[in-house]
């Protein structure tokens, strides 16, 4: 559990907490979409445009040199707060988007392999197998939800008796913020030779993940989602995997050595990482990590539940309210979709926004589970480590006075 003055320190680490809107502190409830930044992360940017703004892994000057220490440390943090074995099986990306596109084009997919993913997907992990459909003839198949939204094991069971290719699922959902059972998924798929990637854009930042212990094959997820710069990401995945795999984008920086006619690749991670890099964006993204890491995760993760606990009570006592996802709170980590009968999503959000509260309305790229539950979108609250109890009662106070306009 984070404690009041514990939160109190880490908010002064977020200046735009402390400056006012118009005279008014914001209530920041959009993380799912973009975590809010620590000083930290922006200093550890700034110290590379400032100190050291050369690329990485060329020249032999003492620039190029910090630059090249200070990405294999950003790469060695990101391993670790990962469950990694090695910093080589990180590729860093611009995001998890980048990342899940890396598979779908790398692995070696054929006509008629399947892919299975969940109803609940956002459209990166969605697009991407429905491209490789009409590329290759992949066949993407969709595993429907429980009533309750909760995972249907015996359903997957049942839709992995066929030879499944790659089992490419959401770990947390930025839809309703459950969380699937991904170890035995990824057990119940190994037992059937399929391999799993996790799309773990919502996960990462809020729970402890080891995906040692998971056994996943591949876990996608982004920096700007955990307290990182924006167009950061990483693939993790298992080196032998990576050997295998051909890249989908090639150039400087990925060969050892080329002719005319043919070249010779560098071993992974950088034969996948293409061109000059984001540098500071690693190294921020790596300061990211080493912050969440020094607050710990499963303690970011309670108090989430705590105040999505204080916020779904007192939602559901407001009329015509309905939360989407199970009904239990700490079901939904740090997320709370919903809508008010009667009042259209985007309405509710700017009214929100109009108290300084921020939130996102829409179909937050799931644009499917929407479709085919014909709902044209919702409001979500999304919390993080620097939310309060002060402001959940706002958020629910200032929902409640919009519900009256019903
Ligand atoms: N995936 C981001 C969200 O859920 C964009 O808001």
């Amino acid at each position: 559990m984070i404690l009041d003055n514990e939160l109190e320190r880490i908010r002064q680490d977020f200046p735009i907490l402390e400056k006012d809107m118009g005279g008014k502190p914001i209530v920041y409830l959009d993380s799912a979409c973009m975590s809010l930044k620590p000083k930290q992360v922006v200093q550890a940017m700034n110290e590379y445009y400032e100190k050291y703004p050369a690329c990485a892994g060329r020249s032999m000057h003492k620039l190029s040199k910090m630059v090249t220490d200070k990405v294999a440390d950003a790469r060695k943090t990101v391993a670790r707060f990962l469950g990694a074995g090695e910093p080589e099986e990180v590729v860093f990306t611009r995001n998890a988007t980048e990342a899940i596109n890396l598979v779908s084009y790398a692995l070696d997919f054929k006509k008629d392999d399947v892919v299975l993913t969940s109803d609940r997907e956002h459209n990166s992990n969605l697009l991407p197998w429905q491209l490789l459909s009409k590329r290759v003839g992949v066949k993407h198949r969709v595993i429907p939800s429980k009533e309750n939204m909760e995972f249907d094991l015996e359903k997957f069971k049942e839709m992995m008796r066929e030879k499944v290719k790659l089992v490419s699922i959401v770990h947390t959902s930025n839809l309703d913020g459950y969380t699937l059972p991904a170890g035995e998924i990824i057990k119940i798929a190994h037992e059937r030779g399929s391999l799993v990637m996790l799309d773990g854009a919502q996960s990462a930042p809020h729970k402890q993940v080891d995906v040692r212990k998971l056994d996943a094959d591949f876990f996608a997820f982004s920096g700007h989602k955990m307290l990182g710069p924006s167009g950061t990401g990483a693939l993790y995945a298992k080196y032998d995997l990576l050997e295998r795999m051909n890249p989908f984008m090639v150039g400087g920086d990925t060969v050892q050595n080329s002719t005319y006619e043919s070249h010779v690749l560098l071993k992974p991670p950088e034969k996948f990482e293409a061109g000059l890099q984001n540098y500071a964006g690693c190294i921020g993204f790596g300061e990211a990590a080493r912050y969440l890491d020094r607050i710990g995760r499963d303690r970011v993760e309670k108090h989430e539940i705590d105040l999505n606990k204080v916020i779904s009570e007192r939602l559901l006592q407001i009329k015509g309210m309905s939360i989407i996802g199970p009904e239990q709170p700490k079901l939904r980590g740090g997320i709370i979709s919903f809508n008010i009968k009667g009042l259209d999503h985007h309405d509710v959000a700017i009214m929100l926004d109009e108290k300084d509260i921020m939130v996102r309305s829409g179909q937050h790229c799931v644009h499917s589970w929407f479709n085919a539950h014909k709902m044209p979108g919702c409001v979500r609250a999304s919390l993080y480590l620097y939310n309060t109890k002060e402001e959940a009662e706002k958020f629910v106070d200032a929902v409640a006075e919009i519900s009256k306009l019903r």
